[in-house]
Parts: C-alpha cells; sequence; structure tokens
C-alpha cells in the first residue's frame, strides 16, 4: 500500500468554491519569523512512532484525544497541516468500529473563530451566520480526501518534562472519507498534518506558548521511530540545514531549486522544486527526472545480472537477480547513490542511498521506490517521502525557516 500526504486541494465547503492551495498561499505570504517570542518556555513532546515502508507504507503515532480520552492511529504528514480524526456524526467512509470513533459533543468551532478563518482563503469562507459551524474539506494528492467540522477537545500530551497537559485544540472531526483507488483503505484513524498552517497542531502549540514552532521525525528502516514538537531533541551539530522556499505555503514545506546527482555525477536535471512529505510512502520525480533516473539506474546494470521482473507488481518497476534478495543490503551492490544538491544553500546535499530508493518486495526484487510524479498529477513538484526519510532525523523548523537533517538512530528515541 502507498500513499501521498501531500495537500492538493484545501478549501472550506460552505462555499462550492475549489481552491487550489498554492493560489491561497501567493494572496497570504506565510509570515517569516526570525525568532521566537520570549515567552516560550521550550518544552518539547516527544512519541514513538509505529510502521514501516514496505509493506506497510506510512509512520503513525497513537494520540489520546477527549474527555474520556480515546487512543486514534494517526499517518504521520508533514505535507498537510490539518490533523483530523475518523468521526462519528455519524460518518460515511469510516474504516474503524464505530465504538471507536470520535463522538463530537457541542464542541464545533463557529464560522467566525480565527483558526476557522484560518482554513478559508480570503474572500472564500461565508460565514452566513455567526453560529456556522467551521466546515473543512481536504484533499490529498492521491486522490484520498476527508470532509467534516473543525471541533475543539481535550488533546492530553505528554511532556519532555514529564508534565501532561490537557490542552484543549482544534482539530477536524472526518465524517465523509475517501481513500486512494487501490488496495484496502489505511488502518490509520485520521492524519496528525505536521505543517504550520495556523489550524494546524503545531501552530496551536506554538501560539499557546508550549513549544517552539519547530517539529522532526526520526523513522527508522527496522519500523518504528520517533516524532516530536519543540526543539529540545535537535542536535546542536551535524545536521544539514536548507531553507524553506519563499513560495512554500504554510500547509507543507517546500525547498529547492535542487540538482540531480547519480553515483556522484550530475545527471542533467536541475531546478527541482521538493516538497519533504512524511505522508508520501515513496518519492516521486517530475517526469524528466523519473526518466533520467530509470535510465541511469539500467545503465548502471551493464554485465551485471539484474533482470527487469515484469511479474512483480510491487511497485512499477522491480527488478530481479540471481537468487531471490532478503534485504535492500542484499541488493544495493547493484545500485549507485543518487543525491540532491540544493543550489541556494551552498549545495550542501541530501544523500539517497540505494536504500533510499528501493524496497525488496515479498517476492525477493529489487523495487525502485521512485516514482513518476507526472503520473499522478503533481506537475512540477517533486515528493521525497518515507523511503527517502528513513533512518534520519528530519527537522522542520519553522521559526528560522529552514529544513534539517541529520544522520541518527532512529531506533529509540533520545533521552531527554
Ligand atoms: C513542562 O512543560 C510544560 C509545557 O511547556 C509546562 O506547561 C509545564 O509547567 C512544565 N512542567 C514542569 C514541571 O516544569
Ligand atoms: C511519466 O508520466 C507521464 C504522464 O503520465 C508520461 O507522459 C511519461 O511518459 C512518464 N514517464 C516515464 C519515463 O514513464
Amino acid at each position: 500500500m502507498s500513499r501521498i500526504g501531500f495537500i492538493v486541494l484545501f478549501f472550506l465547503s460552505l462555499s462550492a468554491d475549489f481552491l487550489p492551495c498554492f493560489s491561497a498561499a501567493k494572496q497570504q505570504p506565510p509570515p517569516k519569523k526570525k525568532s521566537a517570542p520570549p515567552n516560550r518556555i521550550g518544552t518539547s513532546a516527544i512519541f514513538p512512532v509505529q510502521g514501516n515502508v514496505y509493506p506497510l507504507g506510512y509512520y503513525s503515532v497513537s494520540l489520546k484525544i477527549g474527555n474520556p480520552p480515546k487512543v486514534f492511529e494517526l499517518d504521520i504528514d508533514s505535507g498537510s497541516d490539518l490533523t483530523w480524526v475518523q468521526c462519528d456524526a455519524p460518518c460515511t467512509g469510516c474504516t474503524k468500529p464505530r465504538d471507536s470513533l470520535y463522538k463530537p459533543k457541542n464542541n464545533v468551532l463557529h464560522c467566525l473563530d480565527p483558526l476557522c478563518s484560518a482554513i478559508h482563503s480570503p474572500g472564500n469562507g461565508p460565514c452566513n451566520s455567526p453560529t456556522d459551524q467551521c466546515d473543512y474539506e481536504i484533499a490529498y494528492a492521491d486522490h484520498g480526501s476527508s470532509l467534516g467540522v473543525l471541533v475543539l477537545d481535550s488533546f492530553p500530551l505528554q511532556f519532555a518534562n514529564g508534565s501532561t497537559l490537557g490542552l484543549r485544540l482544534a482539530f477536524g472531526c472526518g465524517y465523509d472519507q475517501h481513500y486512494s483507488g487501490q488496495g484496502t483503505p489505511p488502518p490509520t484513524a485520521g492524519v496528525l498534518g505536521l505543517g504550520n498552517g495556523k489550524a494546524g497542531i503545531l501552530s496551536q502549540l506554538t501560539q499557546l506558548g508550549l513549544t517552539r514552532n519547530v517539529v522532526g521525525h526520526c523513522f527508522s528502516g527496522r519500523g518504528g521511530g520517533f516524532l516530536f514538537f519543540g526543539d529540545d531533541f535537535v542536535p546542536s551539530s551535524g545536521i544539514t540545514w536548507i531553507p524553506i522556499s519563499a513560495t512554500s505555503s504554510e500547509k507543507h514545506y517546500l525547498s529547492g531549486p535542487a540538482e540531480l546527482y547519480f553515483g556522484g555525477k550530475p545527471a542533467g536535471i536541475k531546478g527541482l522544486d521538493v516538497i519533504f512529505d512524511s505522508g508520501s510512502s515513496y518519492t516521486y520525480f517530475n517526469s524528466q527526472a523519473y526518466e533520467a533516473v530509470v535510465n541511469l539506474v539500467k545503465k548502471g546494470f551493464n554485465g551485471k545480472p539484474l533482470k527487469e521482473a515484469t511479474d512483480d507488481r510491487s511497485l512499477p518497476i522491480c527488478w530481479k537477480g540471481n537468487k531471490a534478495f532478503k534485504s535492500v543490503q542484499d541488493a544495493k551492490s547493484f545500485f549507485s547513490p543518487l543525491a540532491l544538491s540544493f543550489t541556494n544553500a551552498k549545495n550542501v546535499q541530501l544523500q539517497l542511498p540505494p536504500e533510499a530508493y528501493l524496497i525488496v518486495s515479498k517476492y525477493g526484487n529489487a523495487c525502485l521506490g521512485i516514482l513518476n510524479g507526472s503520473e499522478v498529477g503533481l506537475g512540477k513538484f517533486n515528493i521525497i517521502g518515507d523511503i527517502s526519510l528513513q533512518d534520519k532525523m528530519v527537522i522542520y523548523d519553522n521559526e528560522k525557516q529552514q529544513i534539517g537533517w541529520g544522520p541518527v538512530n532512529c531506533d529509540r528515541p533520545p533521552k531527554s
């Protein structure tokens, strides 16, 4: 199973206008904060992560929500900002049994609430009566979607200093979900959006003065890992930083431009706009970059015993060796490293060794975990998904407007 967490549409359903988030972003440039207001305490919250790239296709956290609290397993998505849970309002398109859904109880946000205005584009959120509920609809690049209302409820979070605060946070109560075409719907009960939009959890924690406006994750290639809000777990050295693009929406993390390298040499592909999207299982390149990668990878097989495994449908392109591969470690010697070099950040490189772009399928073939973004309608955007984010700490710092990564063992959460 695979998914793409990057938002393509986000609009208020009170109005019938469909407004792509990019045009909304142009009307409202994200505020560039250089430093945190002095009242920030700087405490962080850290959570264990479950999941893997293959076969599950996602990483998730289990969070308690509501009073009395219920546990919801949420897909971790840095490609969107709204957090929502499957909700019994009642529900169409919920995958969980009714008694494990979130049940709203007179706690719906009204459309005049500033958090509600934040999810509407200017002029695209008529509030006919101040008591109208705050509707939302979010659509993801894989054509999954959720429609519902914003609610405010208890969101008990344990902080790294040991305190558990019974915060009241706004999130989506999703009562009409559609899932992307193929396969079974995800077993998760919603999405944890890590984007910096005002209605997102991160921005609310920052507004309450609880954490720095920083969020990070560390996904292990062996499955699991950890996620944190705040900056207490960011190592003081060894992190490579690149600026978030001035054209990025607050809803996701866009960087660029990047140049593609293969086997240490430029591949002739420049100016790639790259979204760091933990809600996407695989990495997507635009048609031109994708074609270059496929050709270069194949060229690298010269004289090596690898054949295309056309009967393996795990991913669009798979290769078989002389005997079945047991793991990516087994197959990696046949493949060269890729890298993205960020031209506006002193050409620092995001290294993509074979284990950051290959999976070994259940049939023992090595499959290319870089997919054709043009085929799924991503246009000029490229997505760095979970497969390429594994086994490093990845940090989204909205205060310094930068994205960072560094070598960290994701198997064990750091001690606070
Ligand atoms: C722990 O951090 C939270 C959030 O910043 C704060 O509200 C709380 O007072 C802190 N607790 C202690 C014991 O310092
Ligand atoms: C990628 O997808 C586009 C759009 O479907 C298609 O035109 C193109 O041929 C594909 N590229 C490759 C290398 O398959």
